[in-house]
């Protein structure tokens, strides 16, 4: 559905999925003009408190689902786990993008393994696993440490497990029981990297600089960007990104997370075909955010610029900072140069994902301290 021309302001855009990277595509879309409809299970969500119109309906609701596709002229997501069925009522209606066939890939880590292996790209060696003897031959050929993950629906490190030798495999496959899994080799990589690229309808591409992404417990917890790797090495990771949108003939925004290897190897580690958590920085820190261009790349309007205007680094805020009662939101505005970015959630549990904050310095270095020192001052003392 190409032919009828680009979407232009003061159309509606459809999202499905309401956390934080819808939010943040809403307030792309409406700055720009646009009218955002969301579309999830959930009510009072973080991209329903600034759309035009938040839909709250199961994804099995074919009525709910084909009303809303009415609706708008493009629908995009926020979220890769909505079933293709889903998918196939909507894109009755309207235009989909990315496509049910990427959401389809990248929501099931052995089908994204295997198009990525086919398609040329270096992945760590991985084996599926449905059954505890699977596990045992596995482990043997791939060797350990490795980490099982779960097939479908893992995210923040859920539903994985490390595995090192003398492990009892029995034991470790019992949680896993039931659902197709994967047994990937163990990498030592000297960073975790991320690249996200956006694809146009007319098929022009742009990276975003690489991002080097710092973890805490299996949660990204600070980005940095540029990442400080070789000019190189950092070209050969947004060509491989490239290639990979090229592959899934892309129509949006996508995230590669890669491992770098000290020896300069890149490994991909898995996709999200969506904007992503490590291209936050891009909201204050580049000429277009991940967000402005996915409302563009769906659009069909021409890609942004994705230059840097300063080195940057982003920081979560996570539920854990609310154990001492509310943040300390004025500590943290006294850094003039942090931006600070809370997505409406109420409840501020453990692990999730509450808000971000952003800084800026002359060097990457300069941004990760000032980012971390606000972080820090958010904290009240129990
Ligand atoms: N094969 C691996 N080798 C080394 N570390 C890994 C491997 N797989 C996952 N990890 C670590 O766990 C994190 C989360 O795993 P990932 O596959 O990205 O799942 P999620 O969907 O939870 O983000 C990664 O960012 C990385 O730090
Ligand atoms: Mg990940």
């Amino acid at each position: 559905m190409n032919d009828r021309g680009p979407i232009l302001p003061g159309a509606t855009l459809g999202v499905m999925g309401s956390g934080q990277l819808g939010r943040m595509f809403a307030i792309a879309a409406r700055r720009m003009g646009y009218r955002v409809h969301t579309f999830s299970p959930d009510y009072d969500t973080p991209t329903g408190q600034v759309a035009d119109k938040e839909v709250a309906a199961s994804y099995d609701d074919e009525n709910a689902v084909r009303e809303f596709a009415k609706g708008i002229a493009v629908l995009t997501f926020e979220f890769e786990n909505v079933p293709s069925q889903t998918v196939g009522w909507a894109a009755a209606h309207c235009p989909v993008r990315p496509s049910g066939n990427v959401l389809h890939i990248c929501q099931h880590r052995l089908r994204e393994k295997e198009f990525l292996a086919g398609a040329g790209v270096p992945v760590a060696p991985f084996s599926k696993i449905e059954n505890a003897a699977q596990l045992a031959s596995a482990a043997e050929h791939i060797g350990l440490p490795a980490v099982l993950k779960t097939a479908a629906f893992g995210y923040d490190g859920k539903g994985q497990r490390k595995l090192h030798a003398g492990d009892d495999l029995a034991e470790a496959w019992r949680p896993f029981e039931g659902q197709p899994a994967v047994l990937e080799k163990f990498i030592a990589f000297e960073r975790e990297i991320s690249v996200i690229v956006a694809r146009g309808t007319d098929g022009a591409m742009t990276t975003w600089p690489v991002c080097e992404n710092q973890h805490a417990n299996h949660i990204l917890d600070v980005t940095l960007c540029p990442a400080r790797i070789p000019a190189a090495v950092a070209d050969s990771a947004r060509d491989l990104a490239k290639s990979i949108a090229l592959a899934l003939d892309l129509t949006g925004v996508l995230a590669v997370e890669m491992f770098l290897l000290a020896d300069g190897r890149i490994f991909v580690n898995e996709l999200a075909p969506r904007p992503h958590n490590s291209g936050h920085f891009s909201f204050d820190a580049s000429v277009t955010s991940q967000f402005e261009q996915q409302v563009r790349a769906v659009c069909g309007l021409p890609l942004g610029s994705t230059e840097s205007l300063r080195p940057s680094a982003m920081a979560n805020l996570l539920g854990d900072l609310w154990s001492g009662g509310e943040p300390d939101w004025g500590a943290a505005a006294k850094f003039p140069e942090v931006k600070i970015h809370l997505y409406g959630k109420s409840a501020p549990k453990p692990g999730r994902k509450m808000g971000h904050l952003t800084a800026f310095g002359a060097t990457v270095e300069e941004a990760a301290a000032s980012v971390r020192a606000a972080r820090a001052a958010l904290l009240r003392q129990k």
